[in-house]
């Protein structure tokens, strides 16, 4: 089934008409509530709970700690200046500033944005899907944590990245560890009574993403796991409508291009 077709099977919800809705929902339901305060306390408990009631947990105490093996493991692929979408209280952008990388964080959460700060990471309160600076000339971006699911439709999320990459740019996205295509309605709360609005989210394993990024143009340079967290390094095509501005590119492509990717072992989802 192509992407496009089991996006219509989801129960017939028409998520691509509704995307833009969905991220000011996704910045509400971030931006404020438990979520804020979990990042404030640095720990948990805090969970994405499906309007079904199941529940996810999320790792905070490891979001707000420093960067771990697996994090490292997507770091040292990235390419040229970063931007690491929905950067969270800040770990992979204070990391990648300290060896030397370009790197903005980007979160809707303002508690987010204040932790990268506090941490030496550069960081903006906006959502992925606003306008953002160097658009068109990021080395490498980055959906770790399950940020794949931003928006609830990977399809325009994968559009978006490849405006804000430079032809030829990384996109380096941590998939679910399980073979998963799901989109819900879901809202942070904390398991103790406090919750977020409703927004859309998806969760997708490797395959599903690769199923996703193949017909939108992407190439799979990259697939591996690292302490259970599984990752995959995809290019963009090297045509693109913007026009190259070095003079305004956020992009530095001379020192740090062409890292690890080729060394992965092939790709084989589909
Ligand atoms: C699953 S958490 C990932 C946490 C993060 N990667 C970390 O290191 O802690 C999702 C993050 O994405 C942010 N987010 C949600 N929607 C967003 C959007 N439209 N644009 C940018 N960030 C967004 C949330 O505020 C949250 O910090």
């Amino acid at each position: 089934m192509s992407a496009r077709a089991r996006k219509q099977a989801w129960g017939g919800v028409a998520w691509g008409g509704a995307a833009r809705g969905a991220v000011a929902w996704g910045a509400v339901a971030w931006g404020t509530g438990p979520y804020a305060d979990a990042l404030r306390n640095g720990h948990g408990p805090l969970y994405l709970r499906r309007n079904d009631g199941w529940l996810l947990p999320l790792e905070v105490e490891r979001w707000c700690a420093g960067a771990s093996a697996a994090d490292l493991s997507a770091l040292r692929r990235c390419e040229g200046s970063v931007l690491d979408i929905g950067c969270g209280p800040g770990r992979l952008v204070a990391a990648l500033s300290a060896r030397g990388h370009r790197a903005l964080g980007i979160d809707v959460s303002e508690a987010a944005v204040a932790r990268t700060r506090h941490l030496g990471g550069p960081a903006l309160r906006r959502s992925v899907f606003d306008p953002l600076p160097g658009e068109g000339h990021w080395g490498t971006a980055l959906l770790i944590d399950g940020n794949i699911g931003i928006g609830g439709d990977p399809d325009i999320l994968l559009a978006r990245v490849g405006e804000l990459l430079a032809p030829g740019g990384l996109l380096i996205a941590e998939t679910a560890p399980v073979d998963i295509d799901e989109r819900a309605q879901v809202r942070v709360e904390d398991g103790q009574g406090a919750a977020g609005a409703l927004f859309p989210w998806a969760r997708l394993g490797t395959p599903a993403l690769l199923s996703y990024a193949r017909p939108a143009g992407w190439r799979p340079v990259g697939q591996w796991t690292c302490e259970g967290r599984p990752f995959v390094a995809l290019r963009r095509r090297r045509t693109s409508s913007h026009s190259p501005d070095p003079a305004n590119s956020a992009a530095d492509t001379s020192s740090q291009r062409a890292r690890n990717t080729s060394a992965d072992s092939p790709v084989t989802g589909s």
